[in-house]
């Protein structure tokens, strides 16, 4: 299946762009220090499904978050990717159909989702370059 490739230079600090792979949307965020700090503030063990940012973003690249834009609970994709959209009690993603949060790091943190937002397979080609899938 096809791979895209993405071009982060356009992506603002404290942006996020959707685009679609394989029918799904995306998410690439480039997080803010403020956002990057309170993802690292959140004890683990309060997580409903246990993950640190640094093990959903590459060494190095914690202010770029890659993830699927579809809700796990079931299916819809989150608003807080485009420009004034609801990110939710916790900044990172809403999901306005039954009301998951999700936090900067895309993590769960109220509602019915189990899991995070999906981290899809992903490589830098460069500092400016993503290749998905
Ligand atoms: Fe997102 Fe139900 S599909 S909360």
């Amino acid at each position: 299946l096809a791979s895209v490739e993405v071009d982060l230079a356009p992506v603002a600090v404290g942006q996020a762009i959707k685009l679609n792979w394989r029918g799904k949307p995306v998410f690439v965020r480039n997080l803010t220090p403020v956002e990057i700090a309170e993802a690292n503030k959140v004890p683990v063990s309060d997580l409903r499904d246990p993950q640190t940012l640094a093990e959903r973003t590459k060494e190095g690249k914690a202010n770029w978050l890659i993830t699927l834009g579809v809700c796990t609970h079931l299916g819809c994709v989150p608003l807080g990717a485009a420009e004034g959209e609801n990110r939710g009690d916790y900044g990172g993603y809403f999901c306005p159909c039954h009301g998951s949060h999700y936090d900067t790091a895309a993590r769960i943190r109220k509602g019915p989702a189990p899991t995070n937002l999906e981290v899809p397979e992903y490589a830098f080609m460069s500092d400016t370059r993503v290749q998905i899938g």
